[in-house]
């Protein structure tokens, strides 16, 4: 099979490999189509270096082919799977999306929605998955800040909150706002002109890298602060210093600051699959590429050229 095959960091080229065999649990699929995302980018690199030492691979990369968002059909059925028929058409995350053919652990895949394209269900998981666990208590009327509004995580997160009757405000650079505006935002602000001012519930934190302090000013007393990520961390730890100082704090405050850890589990795509089926969130993508130009999509989104989700097609 074709697959885009990594044997260090830092580079990968398209090359030929042996179609995976699915173990216990696991399905063989074929890929119709791989999502991109910062994560993408982080494990092709192998930075921050964090990543290295939390499991990816020290020296390389521990499996050959990235891409992790997959959607794609079910071909091929490995021992005690009955989740799944071949035939079924599915998404969620394996290891090695960027491939004709993956495996993936039924632990990790949900029924792909009806009414979208593969394309569009492979923009879902990580993306979808991350938003919708950093919002879980978001209630009606409760007024929610999303930082990052135009990045993937942020895209989702925006239209999770408007689906709980959230009032949303989303903060994002100037080519992005028509975006957000579109996502369903309430009010969208432009960081490049003025930050955001106000008090909220929760704030989705998913670019900028705003200081701790500056973040608990903005949040109620008793509101939630959701650390996703940001780029701007350094290449050693990822600015990883900000969520350890969170944890840190939380214990002595009525405010309630955390490291989101998201799981790519079966049930979160569940959920997602179920939300975009009832119309209240629509996978943003941008731009298509093919499998060849795999490391052009990656760069497209690290660039930050990007305009809502980036897939690859297979
Ligand atoms: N904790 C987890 O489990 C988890 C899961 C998924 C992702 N992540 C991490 O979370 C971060 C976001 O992921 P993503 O996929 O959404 O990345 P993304 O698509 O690159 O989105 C990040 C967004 O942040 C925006 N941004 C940059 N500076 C900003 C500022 N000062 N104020 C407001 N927005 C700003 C960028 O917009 P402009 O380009 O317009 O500036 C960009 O749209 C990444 O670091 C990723 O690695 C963590």
């Amino acid at each position: 099979m074709k697959a885009v095959v990594q044997r260090r960091y830092g580079t990968a080229v398209l090359g030929e490999l042996d179609v995976p065999v699915p173990g216990p649990g696991q399905v063989l699929l074929e890929v119709r189509a791989a999502g991109v995302d910062m994560g993408t980018w982080h494990l092709l690199a192998g930075k921050p270096y964090l990543v290295r030492v939390i499991g990816f691979g020290f020296r390389g990369p521990k499996v050959p082919v990235p891409g992790r968002d997959v959607s794609g059909v079910v071909t091929g059925i490995g021992p005690g799977v009955t989740e799944f028929a071949v035939g079924d058409e599915v998404f969620g995350t394996c290891e090695g999306s960027f491939a004709e053919y993956s495996v993936a652990p039924v632990s990790q895949l949900a029924r792909k929605p009806a009414g979208i394209s593969f394309a569009e269900a492979a923009a879902v998981p990580i993306s979808g998955g991350t938003a919708l666990q950093g919002l879980r208590e978001v209630r009606a009327g409760q007024r929610v800040l999303v930082l990052g509004a135009g990045g993937g995580v942020g895209s989702y997160g925006v239209q999770i909150a408007k689906a709980r009757q959230a009032h949303v405000t989303g903060v994002c650079s100037t080519r992005k706002m028509d975006l957000v505006r579109s996502l369903g935002a309430d009010e969208v602000v432009d960081y490049t002109v003025a930050d955001f001012t106000g008090t909220y519930d929760l704030i989705l934190d998913c670019g900028g890298n705003r200081s701790l302090s500056r973040l608990r000013k903005a949040l109620t007393p008793r509101g939630t602060l959701v650390l996703v990520g940001a780029e701007t961390g350094g290449s050693l730890t990822g600015g990883f210093e900000r969520a350890l100082r969170a944890a840190a704090l939380n214990p002595f405050t009525s405010q309630k600051l955390f490291l989101l850890m998201s799981k790519e589990r079966a049930d979160v795509f569940d959920e997602l699959r179920v939300l975009i089926e009832a119309g209240e969130v629509k996978p943003p993508v941008e731009r298509e590429f093919p499998l060849p130009e795999a490391l052009n999509a990656i760069d497209h989104v690290y660039s930050r050229r990007s305009l809502g989700k980036v897939v690859v097609t297979i």
